[in-house]
């Protein structure tokens, strides 16, 4: 059984109560966008709905630290839809995916602005919505409105753990086939570390390493009696993958290449 079928039959079926502090028709509607975009979004690999559900999560558990009040919701709807965009004509040549468009799938702007139309959302809202959920990628400004950090530190908390190292392993196999050789890059970004950081060292593209180096973090708490008990929870297959990632380095580019190109290693994975 592949890990998607088994995560959705489990809390997938009420993943809305998560959100506790919101109203009984805020969770209404992020449910409606999550069967919807579940259904959207079934063969992206890397951005399917188990990472807009998390995001949404993570998003809205950062928002909720600043209080209580109607961003906690703006945070999660944000989460929710926010990746859509990866079905724009623009989005996809950036960033030269493969996946085939398929017609009259909405965009987040296009979601915003049906809720805007239905009085679920205020016009100012919408526009702070779009705003964010475009800049979403940017690197980040002192003047970020307060949503837009929730909703970036929600999108990268999504690719921590074990799960977030699988997903990017995916992503990059991705990219490698469109063409690109390097595992854990993304290409074509901004970059958003130091740029002399002697890991992954290249001035002229974006990199995941700040989400590797946070997965490498959690590989040294896996060694903690609690996260034992955590990593014995895991299915397999993200097991072994942890294996596999914790002895070999990070900058081992033939060795993750190899990987990438082996098709058993990528179904094991999937
Ligand atoms: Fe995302």
């Amino acid at each position: 059984m592949s890990t998607d079928e088994t995560r959705s039959q489990d809390p997938f079926t009420f993943p809305f109560n998560y959100f506790k502090f919101l109203s009984d028709e805020e969770k209404q509607l992020l449910n409606c966008l999550y069967r919807e975009i579940s259904e959207i979004v079934k063969d992206v690999i890397g951005h399917g709905i188990n990472h807009h559900l998390a995001t949404s999560r993570y998003a809205y558990t950062l928002s909720l630290a600043d209080g209580k009040g109607r961003h906690n919701f703006l945070a999660a709807l944000c989460g929710i839809i926010h990746d859509l965009r990866w079905w724009d004509d623009k989005e996809r040549k950036a960033r030269k995916l493969k996946i085939d468009k398929i017609e009259g799938v909405p965009s987040p702007v296009d979601i915003l602005d049906g809720l805007l139309e239905q009085k679920i959302i205020t016009a100012d809202e919408r526009s702070t919505c779009a705003l964010v959920i475009s800049a979403h990628s940017d690197l980040p400004t002192e003047q970020a409105p307060a949503l837009l950090k929730y909703l970036r530190g929600g999108d990268r908390l999504s690719r921590f753990g074990v799960e977030g190292l699988k997903l990017l392993f995916e992503l990059n196999y991705h990219y490698h086939l469109s063409g690109n050789n390097t595992p854990f890059y993304i290409e074509g970004g901004k970059i958003s570390w130091n740029r002399d950081d002697g890991i992954i060292p290249n001035s002229e593209i974006k990199s995941c390493v700040d989400d590797v180096r946070a997965c490498l973090s959690w590989i040294l708490i896996a060694e903690t009696p609690a996260e034992t008990v955590l990593m014995n929870q895991l299915e397999e297959p993200l097991v072994e993958f942890l294996r596999v990632f914790h002895w070999h380095q990070i900058n081992s580019y033939e060795f993750w290449l190899e990987k990438i190109d082996n098709e058993i290693f990528i179904q094991m994975l999937t």
